[in-house]
């Protein structure tokens, strides 16, 4: 019964919110979804699913218990050293002009401000664009913003914070020349076409969220959007095993090259 019950439950989700959470790991998500239920004191998902129907802010942390958006600038530094000192570098002996670029799975944007600083150092800004995609509109929303707590931007140096941050009220602005550069969309991984012709794919944190048949279908979809040549870039728990399989080249951990 619990489990048509939690069946029940996924297909609505999936008609609400596009989201199919039959392509996350299922024992994962039903475990943050059964507490979080419980803990607003519904025992059935048919009575919880009513629930979300009526109240907006219980809608909200539901939404933010399936998506987990949690995310920083410069999340794990050591890694985007090797983006900015040997990926990067190489990427434009191959293609000088610029570099297309992509965020995808960007939550509140801190990735996508990330790239554009760390390209300003090799174009001009205005040289400088990066898509960044979420399946979650309100993390988009946020992300336009580009207003964060100090905690957020604890991995970013003294010259960066002073070049491309307006601080107020202990709040971190990102400025409006770097905003700019950032085109913000919604997409879904799982649903949705890809675009084409990247150079530079990051991917970071959330696939460890989906199913092995998932992720699949994902690497060979990333592949496709890559041009010859291009990288992605995936998260620090995230290695793909049998990249070569795909046609992609293990180049540095956790990039992978066209
Ligand atoms: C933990 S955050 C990762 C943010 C950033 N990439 C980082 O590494 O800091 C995971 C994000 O994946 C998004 N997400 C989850 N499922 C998705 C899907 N099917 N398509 C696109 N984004 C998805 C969530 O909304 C969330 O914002």
């Amino acid at each position: 019964m619990k489990q048509i019950a939690f069946e029940q439950f996924k297909i609505n989700v999936h008609k609400k919110t596009g989201i199919n959470l039959n392509q996350y790991k299922e024992k994962q998500m039903k475990r943050r979804l059964t507490s979080l239920m419980t803990k607003r004191g519904f025992s059935t998902f048919d009575e919880y699913w009513q629930a979300l129907q009526k109240d907006k802010d219980l809608y909200r942390e539901f939404l933010d218990r399936i998506t987990i958006n949690v995310s920083e600038f410069f999340r794990n530094p050591q890694r985007w050293d090797i983006l900015e000192n040997r990926i990067i570098p190489n990427l434009i002996k191959q293609k000088r002009d610029n570099l297309k670029v992509w965020s995808a799975a960007c939550s509140t944007g801190e990735e996508a401000y990330s790239l554009v600083m760390l390209l300003n150092k090799f174009f001009s800004l205005d040289k400088v664009n990066v898509l960044a995609t979420d399946v979650d509109e309100t993390v988009l929303k946020e992300a336009k913003k580009g207003k964060y707590s100090q905690e957020k931007v604890k991995e970013v140096n003294k010259d960066r914070i002073k070049k491309y941050f307006e601080i107020e009220d202990k709040l971190y602005q990102v400025n409006n020349q770097v905003r700019k550069r950032v085109t913000f969309k919604k997409h879904n991984l799982l649903e949705d076409k890809y675009e084409s012709n990247f150079d530079l794919i990051l991917c970071r944190n959330v696939m460890i969220y989906f199913t092995e048949e998932a992720k699949k279908n994902l690497y060979r979809n990333f592949y496709n959007a890559l041009s010859p040549g291009g990288v992605l870039f995936v998260g620090s728990t995230e290695q793909i095993f049998d990249a070569n399989r795909i046609g992609f080249n293990s180049i540095e951990t956790f990039f992978y090259q066209k």
